[in-house]
């Protein structure tokens, strides 16, 4: 899969998302003879910049921070088509620019017209550009060209925003010209959630209420807010992450077998999936919110939230939050679904439990059972890639005692090849048009629609819980698994 003739607009060249990931995910791609000869780089920001001092700019976020070796000849192609426009978001002048920059370049690199617009820039704005692309002629393809734009997270701070938010892109490019980063997606542990479950035959058939007790599905980082207290303040944990990367998490792993892998019959299976999802009535004992305080991080003093540069004294965003879930289907009828997400918490790690019932039955004496938990097989997300099952087993000896034990599926054991970033998967599909991996608008609102009675019941809530840095989260998180008779899992 290599792209055809093409280029791509960048608007917010100066951010971290376009430092960190998107510049070095393009040079990997060309590292890896993914992207055509004569692919084009164009940035558009508010600098005085040249196209030399643009080049520049990438070639330092490529050195820092690509996966792949530097190598000159590479990049001397690559950035030969690099170009940088200067300008605001309001400055038709700019936009002009734009356009002619985008003719040349169809003249000079053979991008034939293919170009795609990443707006890793605040949504606030998204509506000021693609106006102008729409209004410069930007937006709509000559016949067999195309035009697609790339937008990010936070699609919206609630249902009605996102519906907006909608409402203003699709009103300018077509709904298959919309391409939404969620970079979870682009995680080869995600997409193996489809592959485990429907390229085999053992799960499948326990993968219900029948044999399931609950599913817990955790995104635990211990970094803290770094320099994104902008964004940060005001969004917090639910939002941030909880509406996008767990809840398509859940989608994965809870929905029906869509009857291929095109897009469409895939974003079908997970519409389906997450209309079904209800919250508890309970909302006081089936969800918790925490705000980290200083605390003990990998044998560091760190400070607390409200401490962080940027961060209001007063501020009640969230940095750790856990919910509730039901799925009201055949499936799944009384199987909770727990999800959590926190920062400055015991260790990084992503991984989704599906946790078994009991066996009905024990043949064996009490005592030799004690320390047999209940089966769970947990797809490590990152970072240590893999599978594990945990089930009982005989302890060597002359007593029959059981106890857990594991088998173990770790990518570096299995595959010499390595995951491409999320980023690097999610751009290349961008530019070859492949839709499957990145949400729909139905998605999106169906998640705020899940979410948005949680976030009304914590603004109506005090502070949230203060946890001490390096630990597991809030007490209240612990009491409402407690209550139903669980306990979360320390990865
Ligand atoms: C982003 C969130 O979507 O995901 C960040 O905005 C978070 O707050 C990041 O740190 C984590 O991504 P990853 O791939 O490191 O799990």
């Amino acid at each position: 899969r290599i792209a055809g003739p093409c280029g791509l607009v960048l608007f917010g060249v100066t951010g971290d998302l376009s430092r960190k990931k998107v510049m070095p995910a393009i040079y990997d791609l060309a590292n890896r003879g993914l992207l055509p000869p004569g692919f084009s780089l164009v940035g558009f920001a508010r600098r005085d910049w040249a196209d030399q001092d643009f080049a520049q700019i990438v070639r330092d976020a490529v050195r820092e921070h690509a996966r792949t070796p530097f190598r000159e000849e590479v990049w001397n192609q690559l950035s030969e088509g690099f170009r940088f426009v200067p300008g605001e978001f309001d400055d038709d002048v700019a936009f002009e620019q734009l356009r002619r920059t985008v003719e040349e370049l169809d003249e000079l690199r053979g991008t034939a017209g293919n170009m795609a617009f990443y707006l890793a820039i605040p949504p606030a704005f998204f509506g000021a550009v693609v106006g102008q692309l729409k209004e410069h002629g930007l937006a709509d393809p000559e016949a067999d060209s195309w035009r697609r734009v790339v937008v990010e997270k936070p699609f919206g701070h609630d249902l009605e925003s996102a519906r907006e938010l909608n409402e203003v892109l699709e009103s300018v490019f077509p709904a298959d010209s919309v391409f939404r980063i969620d970079h979870y997606l682009g995680k080869e542990t995600v997409q193996n959630i489809l592959a485990m479950r429907f390229a085999n035959n053992m799960f499948e058939p326990i993968w219900n209420s029948n044999y399931v007790d609950h599913v817990q599905i955790t995104m635990a980082e211990d970094i803290g807010i770094g320099g994104r207290a902008g964004y940060y303040d005001g969004i917090g944990a639910a939002r941030d992450v909880i509406q996008n990367h767990l809840l398509q998490l859940m989608a994965l792993v809870g929905m029906e077998e869509p009857i291929s892998f095109e897009a469409e019959a895939l974003r079908m299976e997970k519409q389906k999936l997450l209309a079904s999802v209800v919250l508890p009535s309970r909302l006081d004992l089936t969800t918790a919110r925490g705000q980290y305080a200083a605390g003990w991080q990998g044998g560091e003093k760190v400070i607390g939230f409200l401490e962080e540069e940027g961060i209001r004294r007063t501020s009640k965003t969230e940095t750790y939050a856990a919910i509730t879930l039901h799925v009201d289907t055949r499936r799944w009828a009384g199987v909770p679904f727990y999800l959590r997400a926190g920062k400055r918490l015991g260790r990084r790690v992503t991984e989704v439990a599906v946790v078994f019932k009991r066996a009905p039955h024990l043949p064996f004496h009490e005592t030799a059972t004690e320390e047999l938990t209940q089966n769970a097989l947990v797809i490590r997300v990152q970072p240590d890639e893999g599978m594990t099952i945990r089930f009982g087993s005989k302890v060597p000896g002359t007593a029959m005692e059981i106890r857990d034990v594991s088998m173990d599926f770790a990518y570096g054991g299995s595959f010499t090849e390595a995951s491409a970033e999320a980023y690097e998967r999610l751009i290349l599909d961008v530019l070859l048009g492949d839709p499957p991996l990145f949400p729909r608008h139905e998605e999106v609102e169906l998640s705020w629609k899940i979410l948005d009675p949680v976030l009304e019941h914590w603004a109506r809530k005090g502070k949230p819980e203060a946890y001490p840095a390096g630990t597991w989260g809030p007490e209240s998180a612990d009491k409402m698994l407690a209550r139903d008779g669980r306990t979360w899992r320390r990865p």
